[in-house]
This record gives C-alpha cells, sequence and structure tokens, in this order.
C-alpha cells in the first residue's frame, strides 16, 4: 500500500533560492525553498475529487482522482491526469474514452474504494453499483454527475500522463454537493503518487 496522501502535493525534488522581495523595488535576500513552499501551497488548495473509469477488454478499471480540470470552454476539453503506477494508468492508458465522475459529498465508501485500494490487488467494480456506458467504459451509479470523454491526446507529464478529454455522453444533477480533497487527502492512496 502506498504512503500518506500528501505525496500527491509533493513536486519535484529541485530546490531554488528566491530574492525576497521588500516592497520598495529591493531583495530581502531570504532564501525560499520552492518545493517546500509549492508543496504547502498545493495542499491547502481545496477542489473536487473525481473517480476516472476506463474499460480495457472484459476489465473494468477506475481511480480516485485529484488531478483534474477543464482545459477549454469552446471546443469542450477537460484534462484528467492519472499516476504511472496506477493499475488505471498501466493497464487503461490506450483507452479511447474514459468516464470522470464528480464524487458527491456522502460517497466518501465509494472514494475509498476507488482510492484507497488498488484493482493489483482488490475488485473494486465487484464491491460497486455500476453499468455500461459509451464504449462499455463503466459508469458508476452512486455518482449522477458524470461524462465519458474521448482521449484527444495523452502527454507525460511527469510522474502522471496528462489525458485531454472531448466530452461525447453525460449525465447531470447540479444539485449534488462534491467530495472535496480535503476530505480525500485522509484517505492512503493505493498506489504511491
Ligand atoms: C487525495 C487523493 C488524490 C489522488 N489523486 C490522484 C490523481 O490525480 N491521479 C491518479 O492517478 N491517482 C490519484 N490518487 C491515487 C489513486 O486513486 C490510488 O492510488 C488508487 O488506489 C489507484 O488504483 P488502481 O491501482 O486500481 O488504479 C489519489 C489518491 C488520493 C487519496
Amino acid at each position: 500500500m502506498g504512503r500518506s496522501c500528501e505525496a500527491f502535493a509533493v513536486p519535484g525534488r529541485a530546490r531554488a533560492v528566491l530574492e525576497g522581495y521588500d516592497g520598495a523595488g529591493g531583495g530581502t535576500g531570504a532564501s525560499v525553498d520552492v518545493s517546500a513552499a509549492f508543496e504547502s501551497l498545493v495542499g491547502e488548495l481545496e477542489y473536487p475529487m473525481f473517480i476516472v473509469t476506463a474499460r480495457v477488454g472484459d476489465e473494468p478499471l477506475g481511480c480516485l482522482v485529484g488531478f483534474a480540470t477543464q482545459a477549454s470552454i469552446d471546443p469542450p476539453r477537460f484534462a484528467v491526469c492519472l499516476s504511472h503506477k496506477n493499475r488505471t494508468f498501466r493497464r487503461g492508458r490506450e483507452a479511447d474514452v474514459l468516464a470522470v465522475h464528480c464524487v458527491p459529498a456522502h460517497a466518501e465508501a465509494l472514494a475509498r474504494l476507488f482510492g484507497g485500494e488498488t484493482a493489483d490487488e482488490v475488485d473494486k467494480f465487484g464491491r460497486c453499483a455500476w453499468h455500461e456506458g459509451p464504449g462499455a467504459v463503466p459508469i458508476l451509479d452512486e455518482c449522477p454527475n458524470w461524462f465519458v470523454g474521448r482521449v484527444v491526446w495523452r502527454a507525460d507529464a511527469g510522474d502522471h500522463d496528462a489525458f485531454l478529454l472531448e466530452p461525447i455522453a453525460a449525465g447531470a444533477d447540479t444539485s449534488a454537493d462534491e467530495f472535496t480533497f480535503h476530505r480525500a487527502k485522509r484517505i492512503e492512496p493505493g498506489h504511491e503518487a
């Protein structure tokens, strides 16, 4: 099993020294550990969590994802990042479509299943209700807000790959509150980042 989810806020190893700004046009000379400052900053951000699913042959795949955002309005595009260590990525990286589910605030057990367990060890889809969507991608019954996206491109982003998605199907019930990062970060990830 992986380490604490704080790993998802840890950037690269680079250290740099910045000149602090003294407000009068000069530098304070203060040293700033950029990695530590960045880790602290992103660790305090609040944002919604998603569950990303894929289908490869007979195998349904899926994991909890925090690194995700709308990336374009017209055309509509959404970006999700999958860790190279996750089974969802290792098995599903060539998938043509991915489903992105907003996690409802009440669905902590589902978040724990998809974020705290790996399909290397556990049959996640035997423990939750789901049905097939476009391309047979799994749609989770507990998540009323979801969309299926065609993968436009995929790019190496470091220890994750970024997938740019074009929505091709969606279900929406905007009354549902979201399960957010500050709750999710108490979950120990199934795989290290
Ligand atoms: C707070 C939190 C955020 C996470 N964010 C991501 C993420 O953005 N991308 C990702 O691939 N995994 C992320 N994970 C980790 C996976 O959900 C986790 O390792 C999962 O068990 C992998 O399952 P799999 O091996 O079946 O794919 C996150 C986990 C937690 C707890």
